[in-house]
């Protein structure tokens, strides 16, 4: 599914229902170029698990982030890894799909490392916005693209 969001409030609310859909152990991978607006997703997604907005800032440089709300968020940034060995070094496989929810920048420089099932979401610039896509990959993932489709259908 995709949905237009002409600001970053809109893209916001997404973030928000994102949230309010969101299962334990959930990995979503957030991809787009630099500045479409990944970092501003996930903070909004984690705002709406709960967590403080000040607690959320872009894991560019400490690579993984984590914030506690209603369940545990990892938030990665992997655009500064150099190489698998390094990822490895980070613990990232443990830590990915791990309990509470995962969100990955950039994880499509690693895409031998993703998990198998996870919820792909892209970020396209437009000259009035943005258009996010969500794909899911893996049954889990369709479900829940269905359950936010129903949500954004009822103006929620
Ligand atoms: N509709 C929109 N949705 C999201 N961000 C928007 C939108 N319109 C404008 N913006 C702006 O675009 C910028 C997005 O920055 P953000 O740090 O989230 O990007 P990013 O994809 O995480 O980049 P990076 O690859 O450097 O991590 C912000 O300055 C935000 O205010
Ligand atoms: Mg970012």
């Amino acid at each position: 599914m995709n949905i237009k969001c002409k600001s970053q409030t809109e893209t916001e609310e997404l973030g928000r229902l994102l949230a309010r859909c969101a299962a334990a152990g959930d990995v979503y991978c957030l991809s787009g170029d630099l500045g479409a607006g990944k970092t501003c997703l996930a903070k909004a997604i984690a705002e709406g698990l709960g967590v403080a907005p000040d607690k959320v800032t872009s894991p560019t440089f400490s690579i993984m982030n984590v914030y506690q709300g209603a369940m545990e968020i990892r938030h990665f940034d992997l655009y500064r890894l150099r190489s698998p060995e390094e990822l490895e070094d980070i613990g990232f496989e443990e830590y990915v799909g791990a309990d509470g929810l995962t969100l990955l920048e950039w994880g499509e420089l690693f895409a031998d490392y993703l998990p198998d099932e996870y919820l792909h979401i892209e970020i396209e610039k437009i000259p009035e916005g943005r258009v996010i896509t969500l794909t899911p990959c893996g049954k889990h993932y369709e479900e829940l693209v269905k359950k936010v489709q129903e949500l954004v259908n009822a103006g929620n």
